[in-house]
């Protein structure tokens, strides 16, 4: 697991897009998994600014994005698909026969849908680089606490903490959903690169635990430290109760020496 200490959320997203964006130049046909909500807001940007610039080419790129809420139809204006849209997808060129994102409106046999979504991911050969944020209850998609660390995708209902996270995007008066699809655990640890980004100070209790805690269902994204290549990247606040901040500082300093492939 590498630790990625940043200054603040432009720094994240920054830093987000170079690794993503250097995946995608290394291996153009790259199959990355995408995530949704405030902390990827920057990541998108970015991506965008160096699509624009003429450098990063996303026409061979094929997308899986982890997550959708039951209920709501992509044109939506708080469904995933919209927000997918209006921040990356209307501005740069991924192919649209190679978007795939939960569908929110499928009623009944939710499983056969969730396998036909997993078969996907496995026909694209499987998630090259899964870009992932965190919930404050240590969420990863919407695998809630308790959520199986094998867990696959499959029809999820949200914490009530979630929820209220979420009603804030929505209009007054108006609920925000209770169940959404989600790619489970055991699918995010298949993929071949694991990038988690956190910033602000209400994640940093999560952050904490999933680095430096107990591998526990209690919290999602402990399990990635099952992963062989997991790399957080970080902002002061989301690291302010890491006890060793010294410490990652030392390995970011080597690895910039000796392997400084990994962090461009
Ligand atoms: C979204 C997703 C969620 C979010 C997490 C953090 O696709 O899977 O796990 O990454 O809830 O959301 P923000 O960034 O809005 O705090």
């Amino acid at each position: 697991m590498l630790v990625i200490l940043r200054r603040d959320d432009e720094e994240i997203g920054r830093q987000a897009a170079q690794l993503i964006a250097s995946a995608v130049r290394k291996k153009p046909a790259l199959a990355l998994g995408l995530a949704t909500g405030g902390t990827m807001v920057g990541v998108y940007k970015h991506l965008v600014g160096l699509h624009k610039q003429g450098s990063l080419d996303f026409s061979r790129v094929t997308t899986f994005n982890l997550d959708e809420y039951l209920g709501l139809p992509a044109a939506h204006p708080r469904s995933f698909h919209h927000f997918m849209r209006e921040n990356f997808f209307a501005h740069v060129n991924v192919d649209s026969r190679n978007i795939h994102i939960p569908d929110g409106t499928i009623h009944g046999n939710y499983d056969q849908y969730c396998t036909s979504y997993e078969a996907a991911i496995r026909k694209a050969g499987g998630i090259d680089l899964q870009l992932l944020g965190i919930g404050r209850n240590g969420h990863i998609g919407f695998n809630e606490p308790t959520s199986s660390i094998g867990s696959r995708t499959r029809l999820k209902v949200l914490s009530r903490e979630t929820m209220d996270d979420n009603s804030k995007f929505f209009a007054p008066g108006e609920e925000s959903p209770r169940c959404a699809i989600t790619m489970g655990i055991g699918t995010i640890l298949e993929a071949r690169k694991i990038l988690l980004l956190a910033t602000g100070e209400a994640k940093s209790a999560a952050v904490a635990k999933s680095i430096e805690g107990p591998i526990t269902s209690a919290v999602s994204a402990s399990a990635l430290q099952l992963h062989a290549d997991v790399t957080f990247i970080i902002d002061d606040a989301a690291a302010s109760q890491l006890s060793q901040r010294d410490f990652y500082h030392r390995v970011l300093e080597m690895t910039a020496l000796l392997t400084p492939d990994r962090l461009s």
